[in-house]
């Protein structure tokens, strides 16, 4: 089992296996109960200092990354590359290292390219032991978005339905649709990782044109036949089309994307009783999805949000907490 320790990186789900991706959620446990309090924070991370260092637009996964750092007491360093001195031709390599100068235990790490967090690790190695996070490379990976949505459908499976998972291949059985822009999406990487760790099996939905040119070695079965597949999946999970990373036409037009694998009102109608339906956020209502199906009882893309915080508390705690008990 590897998992995030001190002076160590969360860049890719593989750095953690089913047993580091159970310690994260049994932790994340811990923290939703956290943020229930009245004053939702914990001395934890007190002296630590964490740097949101953003390169790409962001809402959901920065602001989630602030809070948790917040409510574990660290302080929080904001960094924005389009008003840095990026602009007037700063290395990034400099930028970083000016930024550890100031003191940064962690870097939590967003950019349009992938590998830059695991760059970005090279170069703080070189002169200490700041932690990065990778929030986001490209169309590499997403771990944190992965195991939110690992402990999303597990604790909604629980709260909804009462299934308590067998630990720790929670997911174990479950039968997950991955539908959409596969190609570009660093969330269908993690996520296909951390729910195949965890013992589902995942099924890729999307037009060929929409699917990584090779998708060796990834433990997926491939389906154009999204009514067969949404009846018979526990978790529909939908990927925004991509157009940021698009380089060419992958699509005769949007309405045809939607009538043939979008999450529809008429199509939602095949979802299983105790389905549910998931998508990482931005979501374009309408697209992808139906505004109806996003709002739908089925929808859990609320809490994946929810859950974030609790998840991002649990993997910075790993990183970067002294392993003396939490904190009252
Ligand atoms: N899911 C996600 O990464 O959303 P943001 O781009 O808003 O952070």
């Amino acid at each position: 089992m590897t998992r995030p320790s001190p002076g160590r990186h969360l860049l890719s789900v593989a750095d953690l296996g089913a047993d580091g991706i159970d310690e994260v959620m049994r932790l994340a446990d811990t923290f939703v109960e956290v943020g229930r309090r009245p004053i939702p924070k914990v001395p934890a991370l007190r002296g630590k200092t964490i740097v949101s260092t953003f390169f790409e637009d962001s809402t959901r996964t920065r602001l989630s990354f602030e809070t948790a750092a917040k409510r574990l007491s660290a302080d929080v360093m904001t960094f924005t590359g389009s008003s840095s001195s990026l602009n007037k031709g700063e290395s990034l390599r400099d930028t970083v290292l000016t930024i550890e100068a100031m003191g940064a235990d962690c870097f939590v790490v967003r950019h349009a390219c992938a590998g830059v967090p695991a760059q970005v690790a090279g170069w703080l190695a070189e002169v200490g032991r700041a932690s990065v996070v990778n929030a986001g490379d490209g169309a590499h990976e997403h771990p944190t978005q992965a195991l939110l949505d690992c402990f999303t459908i597990s604790r909604e499976r629980q709260r909804r339905f009462g299934h308590r998972p067998r630990r720790p291949a929670v997911l174990s059985g479950l039968q997950v649709a991955i539908v959409g822009d596969i190609r570009h999406s660093r969330v269908a990487r993690s996520d296909v990782l951390a729910f195949a760790a965890l013992g589902a099996a995942v099924t890729l939905v999307a037009p060929p044109t929409l699917l990584p040119p090779s998708l060796e070695g990834w433990p997926v079965e491939v389906s154009q036949d999204v009514d067969t597949v949404v009846a018979k999946s526990d978790v529909v999970y939908l990927l925004r089309l991509q157009n940021e990373r698009m380089t060419e036409q992958y699509l005769p037009t949007l309405r045809e994307y939607t009538a043939t694998y979008g999450l529809t009102a008429q199509r939602a109608r095949l979802l299983g009783p105790s389905a549910l339906v998931m998508h990482p956020g931005p979501m374009r209502r309408g697209i992808e999805i139906a505004a109806e199906v996003a709002d739908s009882a089925s929808s859990v893309i609320t809490a994946q949000v929810a859950s974030g915080v609790a998840v991002r508390m649990a993997v910075l705690y790993l990183l970067l907490g002294s392993g003396a008990p939490i904190g009252a």
